[in-house]
């Protein structure tokens, strides 16, 4: 059976203009940085700490929620700070923890929880009120279809109203890690691979014409 050219080229542009398409798509699709939310804090010896120097340990819970409908994220491990404010703007360390790694599916929520532990250094609430500053950093690949993007480092860290009788948060809700700048990481993108598809136009191309 002889073929028809003006079909075999009709087919060829339908099928380069609908990989356009997909190839956009695909790559519109930026990556969202993951949220994080400091949901409980419990710091026993907070009232002994703001006296004496004490060995602290401090207890917490972590809210983690992928945005993404559509990626994967993979976590290296993620490193969580706790400070206590002794003036406006000046911080003391307190403790710090660190948590494993690990995968989070579409548009997942994790909760995990830590000790953070640290070797005295105390601090003295300011005038009344007691703030921590609660930070955390690690870096996120995001899992498009098969493949992973390249690393991203996230950072975030929030000041946290604590009672001190408590040793509590003030707030029952979660709090964002979000900071100033109030955004998350730096433009996470999962752009790149542009070259990648551009040649497989060229390919596609070369083919359709021979
Ligand atoms: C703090 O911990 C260190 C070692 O873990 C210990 O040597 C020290 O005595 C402790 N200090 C207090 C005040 O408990
Ligand atoms: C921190 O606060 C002190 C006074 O409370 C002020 O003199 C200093 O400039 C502040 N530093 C920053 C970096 O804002
Ligand atoms: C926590 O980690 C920071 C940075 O690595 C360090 O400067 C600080 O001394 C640590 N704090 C404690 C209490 O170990
Ligand atoms: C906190 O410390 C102050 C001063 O030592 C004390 O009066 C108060 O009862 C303590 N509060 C708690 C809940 O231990
Ligand atoms: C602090 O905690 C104590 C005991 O849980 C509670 O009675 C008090 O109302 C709390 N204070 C604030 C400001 O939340």
């Amino acid at each position: 059976m002889e073929e028809n050219p003006l079909c075999k080229c009709l087919m060829c542009i339908i099928s380069t203009v609908g990989f356009v398409f997909f190839s956009l798509w695909i790559t519109s699709l930026r990556a969202q940085p993951p949220n994080f939310y400091v949901q409980s804090i419990h710091f026993p010896s907070l009232n002994k700490t703001l006296i004496h120097n004490n060995n602290h340990s401090i207890s917490f819970t972590l809210k983690i929620v992928n945005p993404n409908s559509d990626k994967g994220v993979q976590y290296d491990a993620v490193s969580v700070s706790f400070g206590i404010f002794i003036t406006d703007n000046a911080t003391v360390s307190l403790a710090n923890a660190t948590l494993q790694g690990f995968y989070q599916g579409h548009g997942k929520k994790a909760v995990k929880s830590g000790t953070a532990k640290g070797n005295g250094g105390g601090g003295r609430g300011g005038g009344g009120k007691v703030f921590l500053r609660v930070e955390l950093a690690t870096a996120v690949k995001y899992k498009n279809l098969v493949w992973y993007s390249k690393r991203h480092r996230l950072w975030g860290g929030a000041n946290v109203e604590m009672n001190v009788t408590s040793g509590t948060k003030v707030s029952p809700k979660g709090i964002r890690l979000g900071h100033v700048p109030a955004r998350f990481g730096s433009g996470a993108s999962a752009q790149a691979r542009g070259a990648g598809i551009l040649v497989y136009l060229l390919l596609t191309l070369c083919f359709c014409l021979s």
